[in-house]
């Protein structure tokens, strides 16, 4: 018999230690080691010595083309690389609150008019469960519904002669198996569990999707400790007080990743949002200084967003600066290239800068648009609404091409803007009236023009 080894297990990223610690070593998280028991393997991951000898084929080999099951939710299928594929593992991670149940019991619905759907919630009563369903306008679809947290019991519910098509998970941290001691939400209990149920999975060709929450203390097994087991992983995002969610794919065996969906919670269940820059851009009749709209990508597809900035005069000895939806130390970085090499002074100046919606931008192709609406805000000049920017800043303030140009100008032409500010590139033929920018000097002096 194994001995059984006590290791103190990060419940953030997975790393075993074999003394407890304050923080963890490997990602730097505090208070997220808890005892684990390590001998507790699950008995079917021994091995096994009868196994049959692996087939070779050479990569040449054609196989079936994959086929795909759609939800007709146009947001969702994108995201998955163009539907859901048979016998695949997606973990769908998110905040406890936004949203996850309700995404996948229409998902669930959509997909029980052609497929066989199981919902099994650990979390959620039946009763809970139905008002949901009648709440979103669902309940009349047949998926099959049950309550339960014991892996075995649910593989052993599974049909084996006629497997559904489709097992919802709701969530991992909530189901345990029962040969393991730790308590379920543990590390080993949330990648046994999965583990024994991805097996179950692709015996049967049952689509598995499994909800894993994101969790601040340590005390639950986050869903970062299982993205290598599965096949695809989509986070569902957004701000509490925002009713819009982004499905993010982080990533995909059969697919694209950084591909986002858009949604709407409203009073009945999601919506799609089939045009995102709609939902990031404020109308507003008065011009005011600080703000430009950035061009953006996310994935694949042009997304227009709105970046406001305020450079307000400060009162205190080291200036606040304040970022909400982009990178705190790109700020810094921009505001550096803009005194050292434009001969703009935001000293005794708090910064406060302001991703609109609450979308999280991380391209650098943003650096036009927030130079540009910081040097809005500083000479208080505000910038003509229906126009555009994007590029990336180098320390020499020098502005450098992104990628997929084209792309975002037809974005913006479609949603009737009418000017666009960007690096210069070759071989681009712009719908709009264009201005290029080499330099940040250049950009000021253009804003200073508007004047
Ligand atoms: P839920 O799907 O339960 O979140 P998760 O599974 O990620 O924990 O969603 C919960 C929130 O969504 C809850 O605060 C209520 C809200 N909600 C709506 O606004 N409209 C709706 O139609 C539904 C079903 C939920
Ligand atoms: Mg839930």
């Amino acid at each position: 018999m194994a001995k059984i080894i006590n290791m103190y297990t990060c419940q953030s990223c997975g790393t075993t230690h074999p003394k407890w610690s304050g923080k963890c070593d490997d990602c730097h998280e505090w208070n997220t080691l808890v005892e684990e028991s390590t001998a507790a393997i699950p008995k079917s991951l021994k091995h096994n010595k009868k196994t049959a000898p692996l087939v070779f084929t050479s990569l040449s080999d054609k196989d079936t083309p994959l086929t795909r099951y759609l939800s007709h939710i146009d947001e969702f299928d994108r995201v998955c690389g163009g539907g859901l594929v048979p016998g695949s593992i997606i973990l769908v991670g998110g905040d406890p609150g936004i949203g996850k149940s309700t995404i996948l019991l229409q998902i669930a619905a959509k997909l029980s008019e052609n497929h066989e759907c199981l919902y099994i919630s650990g979390e959620e009563g039946r009763d809970q469960i139905r008002l949901r369903a009648q709440r979103i306008g669902v309940e009349k679809a047949s998926v099959e519904l049950a309550t339960g947290t014991n892996v075995s019991q649910i593989i052993a519910s599974i049909k084996t002669t006629t497997p559904p098509q489709l097992i919802i998970i709701d969530s991992i941290q909530t189901m345990f198996v029962d040969h393991i001691d730790s308590a379920p939400g543990t590390v080993t209990q949330v990648r046994a569990a999965t583990q024994e149920l991805i097996r179950a999975g692709k015996k049967n060709g049952s689509i598995i999707i499994l909800v894993g929450h994101v969790t601040k203390e340590g005390a639950i097994a986050g869903p970062r400790v299982l993205e290598h087991m599965v096949d695809t992983v989509l986070y569902f995002e957004g701000e509490r007080g925002h009713h819009f969610r982004l499905l993010r794919s982080v990533k995909n065996r059969f697919g694209p990743t950084n591909e986002i969906g858009v949604f709407e919670m409203t009073g009945m269940g999601l919506k799609e949002v089939t045009n995102p820059s709609s939902l990031f851009l404020a109308e507003r009749d008065e011009m005011v200084s600080g703000l430009a709209v950035f061009a953006g990508l996310e994935g694949t597809r042009p997304v227009l967003v709105e970046i406001e900035a305020l450079a307000a005069p400060s009162s205190l000895g080291t200036p606040r600066r304040t970022v909400v939806g982009w990178d705190n130390g790109r700020l810094a970085m921009i505001t550096a290239v803009l005194e050292a090499r434009c001969g703009l002074n935001f000293s005794g100046k708090d910064i406060y800068l302001n991703v609109t919606g609450g979308l999280k931008i991380s391209e650098t192709g943003a650096d036009l648009a927030v130079a540009a609406a910081l040097i809005s805000s500083l000479l208080d000049i505000p910038l003509p609404s229906q126009t555009i920017f994007f590029g990336e800043v180098g320390l020499s303030g020098e502005v450098r091409p992104v990628q997929q140009m084209m792309l975002r100008l037809k974005e913006a032409h479609k949603l009737g803007f009418k000017k666009a500010y960007f690096p210069k590139s070759r071989d681009i033929k712009t719908p709009i009236s264009s201005q290029t920018v080499e330099h940040l000097e250049k950009l000021v002096h253009y804003i200073k023009q508007l004047n």
